[in-house]
């Protein structure tokens, strides 16, 4: 897809791509095309040398809040099940590169979903999160009431999917939710910050401690440290990884090449 119209995307800093949601006037709700067009962004950006870290963000007010409703009214179960927002999903999943969330104003259902798909969420003061989908009748469809049991745990993710009701920032911060909370006018900038130190770093290395930590969700710790160890072993085939160790011998910054 070459010509977004949900989503902005940028370069604001040398191997970070910011990606804004864009439909303000229905709060950054994620229908079918966004999805679509966050998706198809990542995509380009994994295979993209250049770009190294992608943040997401709906601007300074909101995040998203959830997916269309409008949209959704009406469907079928059989048009819910070959729903290709699924695809769209596992696509934003399956990106290999840092993925961060800059949240201010409302993360709602979808929303909070798309939040917890990052790998990293800054928040600004303001950010609200929450899975409101019991007051519509049905549950969280895009990874709620799995991702956010294993973010906050038990009580309070059972407490915020079966009461509908929302956390803010520092609730947030405290459960483990999110990395950091910033006064709002902040977090992206914050956001593209920690995206530009972690851009620096040896790119092959940081593509592997991702895929080794996303994994520790999915496995038994003895795979995972399975899993670890190999792709520790596999850096040692990079020139980076001599490039770094040299570079603390000889007491200077190290020069990541990406080999
Ligand atoms: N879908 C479609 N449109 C939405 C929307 C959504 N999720 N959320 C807000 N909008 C629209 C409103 O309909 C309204 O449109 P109109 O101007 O055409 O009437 C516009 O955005 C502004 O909304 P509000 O006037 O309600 O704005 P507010 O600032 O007073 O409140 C809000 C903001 C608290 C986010 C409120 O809009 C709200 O509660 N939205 C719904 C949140 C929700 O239930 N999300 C879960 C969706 S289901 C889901 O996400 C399933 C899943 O797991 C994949």
């Amino acid at each position: 897809m070459s010509d977004y119209q949900d989503i902005l995307v940028e370069t604001p800093r040398a191997g970070v791509q910011l990606l804004t949601l864009n439909r303000p006037k229905a709060r950054n709700a994620l229908r079918t095309r966004t999805l679509a067009e966050i998706a198809g962004a990542l995509d380009r950006a994994d295979g993209d040398n250049d770009i190294r870290v992608c943040v997401i963000t709906g601007g300074p007010e909101v995040f998203a809040a959830g997916a269309d409703i409008k949209e959704m009214a009406g469907t079928s179960a059989v048009e819910v099940m070959n729903d290709p927002r699924q695809a769209h999903r596992r696509r934003i999943d399956q990106f290999s590169k840092p993925f961060i969330a800059a949240v201010n104003g409302y993360a709602l259902g979808g929303g909070c979903e798309l939040a917890m798909q990052a790998d990293i969420v800054i928040a600004g003061e303001t950010a609200r999160f929450g899975q409101p989908e019991i007051n519509l009748g049905i549950i969280p469809g895009a990874g709620g009431t799995q991702r956010l049991i294993r973010a906050v745990g038990k009580s309070l993710a059972m407490k915020m999917v079966l009461s509908g009701g929302m956390i803010d920032a520092p609730a947030a911060l405290a459960a483990g939710l999110v990395a950091e909370i910033t006064p709002p006018e902040l977090t992206i900038e914050k956001a593209l910050e920690l995206a530009g130190v972690i851009a620096d770093k040896p790119p092959i290395a940081v593509r592997l401690a991702k895929d080794a930590m996303v994994k520790s969700f999915e496995q038994s710790l003895g795979a995972g440290l399975d899993y670890e160890r190999k792709a520790f072993t596999l850096l040692a085939a990079t020139e980076d990884r001599n490039e770094g160790l040299t570079a603390f011998m000889e007491k200077r910054r190290p020069r990541f090449s990406g080999r």
